[in-house]
């Protein structure tokens, strides 16, 4: 029979304290997969030892890179792009986007075939948009009615192609980069917003010359050195116990060493203008990226019309922002958020649904949400398989009227392991249990 992870997150009455939290999970798979692509040994502290970096890792082993990892420390071991062997079976990512869409831009240029696939959430997710520059490119790609299983048929003689994105996405952006390095001639980039830059940055760190103005450069072919690398640690993780804070503790929650990178806070920018009592401390360069402290107070927010600009600068933080607006007084409005309908779940749907079964009103759109402020009730949630979907309700639990319980949880492990112990640490009252259904 079979069995769903259940998490109850039930009422407390104040939480405090200091919490480490895991490593940057875009960043530990851009250091497993430039690593793999270049010839030698690449090193990384402060990886992120959660299921979509493994699935990643697994799919690189079977074209012939090793890796080590003690504890958060990582090795990559390669003979470099070049010397990838045909993989002798389906490359399986899991539930992991990232790892899929940069991986089809690498195995662009790799001379052989190999197949691409996924757990059920990542096989009804788009990748037409990722096959179509990559074609454009020169590699043969066949797509499942524009979803995984993807089939990659690379060439050794990729051309430089000029591409206008018609989304603002990381993932995108960074598979034609990834191709670009194989590839004869200037790439050129543009985009309509802002996405995380971590793959500019670790190419970057890694030799690579790339001209990151409004248009992104990059003249191939051009070789990924073996380098020395640092993960920081994951700000959309910490994003769960930023609301926390906001929303349920007297005394402050310390939330030490995390990435700040500008294409990821858009989140705090949202809160402060709901009035969020934050504070960032000790901001410091670590290798390629930006980290600091963040610290939290419980605060009186208010609902606000979220500008649409941030949204692609907190797009994964959304989810636990909705919370944050559930919390506030008054009426909260995100538009121009219709990116989250291909998401692990589609995360509009899904938070309207949960917010809906705890008693919070508000109107899904299509491309947005609007929240009404008021009491959460408690009840029961699907997280519909997606971590962040999950974590997000958890939070909604520790100042609800009463006990709130959500199901399908086991996805939290792909981002944030540790997410119940952590949440423990400071106080609050969450606990696993296992159903048969
Ligand atoms: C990611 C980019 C984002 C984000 C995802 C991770 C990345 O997606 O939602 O969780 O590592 O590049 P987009 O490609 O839509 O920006």
């Amino acid at each position: 029979m079979p069995s769903k992870e259940i998490i109850d997150s039930s009422p407390v009455s104040d939480i405090s304290g200091t919490i480490d939290i895991p490593g940057d999970k875009s960043i530990s798979h851009r250091a497993l997969l430039l690593g793999a692509m270049a010839e030698g040994e690449t090193t990384a502290n402060g990886f992120l030892n959660g299921e979509d970096c493994i699935a990643t890792m697994e799919a690189l082993t079977c074209l012939g890179v090793r890796f080590e990892l003690k504890d958060t420390d990582l090795k990559v071991i390669s003979r470099g792009i070049k010397n990838f062997i045909p993989p002798r079976k389906e490359l399986d990512l899991g539930n992991s986007g990232t790892g899929m869409r940069l991986l089809m831009g690498i195995l662009s240029s790799a001379p052989f075939s190999s197949k691409l696939t996924g757990d059920s959430s990542l096989l009804s997710r788009p990748m037409e948009r990722i096959a179509k520059p990559l074609r454009m490119m020169g590699a043969r790609i066949k797509t499942s009615n524009g979803r995984p299983p993807v089939e990659i048929t690379g060439s050794s003689k990729l051309k430089a192609i000029s591409y206008s994105l018609p989304v603002s996405s990381a993932q995108l952006k960074s598979a034609i980069l990834l191709a670009s390095l194989s590839s004869e001639g200037l790439t050129k980039v543009t985009s309509p917003g802002i996405s995380r830059d971590h793959t500019e940055r670790m190419l970057k760190a890694m030799g690579i010359k790339i001209d990151c103005s409004d248009t992104i450069s990059l003249l191939g072919p051009q070789k990924i050195k073996p380098s020395k690398l640092n993960i920081p640690r994951d700000f959309s993780s910490a994003s769960f116990f930023i609301v926390a804070g906001l929303i349920g503790s007297e005394r402050g929650i310390l939330i030490p060493k995390v990435n700040v990178n500008d294409t990821r806070i858009g989140l705090l920018e949202i809160l402060n203008n709901m009035g969020a009592n934050l504070q960032i401390l000790n901001k410091k360069k670590i290798g390629s990226e930006y980290i600091a402290d963040i610290f939290v107070r419980k605060s009186n927010l208010k609902g606000v019309k979220v500008d649409s600009s941030l949204v692609s600068l907190s797009i994964d933080e959304l989810p636990i922002l909705f919370i944050a607006a559930a919390y506030a007084k008054g009426v909260t409005e995100v538009m121009g958020a219709s990116e989250l309908r291909y998401k692990e779940s589609d995360r509009l749907s899904a938070m309207s649904r949960g917010l809906e079964e705890v008693g919070v009103r508000n109107e899904e759109r299509q491309d947005g949400i609007i929240i009404y402020g008021g009491p959460i009730k408690g009840g029961t949630v699907n997280s519909f398989g997606d971590h962040r979907v999950a974590m997000s309700f958890i939070i909604a639990g520790i100042k609800a009227e009463g006990n709130l319980s959500v199901y399908n949880t086991k996805s939290i492990d792909t981002s944030f392991p540790n997410f119940v112990d952590t949440a423990c640490r400071l106080g609050l009252k969450v606990g696993k249990r296992v159903s048969s259904i």
